[in-house]
């Protein structure tokens, strides 16, 4: 197995390793470090059905049980899938992860990764961005750095100031899903110490403490310096690709700017994280 850096702050690729077969611990390992070290993690090459990707995933922690199950995929549940062919009740397409967010943030404990494995792609487009929240943090000035450092913000499962809507969750689904959240606006990660900037413009209310006339012009600023240019990767997507990123410190969007005759289908799961600090 070799693996590639792919941007000087964000991203690897792994190749030259079958995920269906038994993997040594020293491959566990490194890509395990890589993961934690480039945020972005893409295995090459894999032809994984959902059992599969759910013993790949399993390399790298426990499965989160994602909040709408309308997507799990039935012959295997814990797997779900992003599909541009759901639609709307009112028959509009919805295309699941356009707009900037982190996954599930509106949980107590958000999933620490999302692992999506292509299953068919557009033949163009369809690309998947990243943003790196600690490079973001880093270069924030340090009266902004100061602003937020003990700020806390509400999450919840579809914010009222969001324009991006989501398919709504079914009552049981309710019943399982926290109403309200609240977690630290700069987190420091778990794993390698850094700190991130920890929004989610779908996922947050509110800022604790803040007025919305100076809460929601804090988050669009935050928004706006956090995906400049020069702290993404974007990745397009090839047949067999696994990627899997790290929720904590990352914002990530899907792209709906291809043909849409065309399906666009992948498989994803997600991984157990902890309580942002
Ligand atoms: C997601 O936001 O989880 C989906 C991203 C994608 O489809 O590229």
């Amino acid at each position: 197995m070799n693996i590639r850096r792919l941007t000087d702050h964000t991203g690897a690729e792994a190749v030259g390793i079958d995920l269906t077969r038994p993997v040594t611990p020293e491959a566990k390992a490194a890509l395990n470090r890589a993961f934690v070290e480039y945020s972005v993690l893409v295995v090459r090459d894999q032809t994984l059905n959902p059992q599969q990707v759910l013993n790949a995933v399993e390399l790298f922690g426990s499965v989160f049980h994602q909040h709408n199950t309308r997507f799990a995929i039935p012959a295997c549940p814990q797997i779900h899938y992003i599909s541009n062919q759901d639609r709307f009740p009112d028959g509009s397409r919805y295309i699941p992860g356009e707009g900037w967010h982190t996954d599930h943030s509106n949980d107590t404990k958000p999933p620490k990764a999302t692992v999506l494995h292509a299953v068919t792609l557009p033949d163009r487009g369809g690309d998947t961005q990243f943003a790196n929240m600690a490079a973001a943090y880093a270069a924030l000035p340090a009266t902004t750095r100061d602003r937020i450092a003990n700020l806390m913000a509400i999450h919840v499962y579809q914010s009222s100031h969001s324009s991006r809507k989501l398919i709504g969750l079914s009552d049981a689904n309710k019943e399982r899903v926290p109403n309200a959240v609240l977690h630290p606006i700069v987190r420091t990660h778990p794993e390698n110490g850094r700190k991130s900037i920890f929004i989610n413009p779908i996922r947050i209310e509110g800022i604790v403490g803040l007025d919305h006339r100076e809460a929601l012009p804090l988050l669009d600023e935050l928004l706006e310096h956090a995906t400049r240019e020069e702290f993404q990767y974007r990745h397009e997507w090839r047949p067999g690709d696994l990627v899997m990123w790290d929720n904590r410190c990352l914002l990530h969007k899907a792209n709906g700017d291809y043909d849409m005759e065309q399906t666009r289908y992948l498989y994803r799961v997600m991984l157990q994280g902890d309580v942002p600090r």
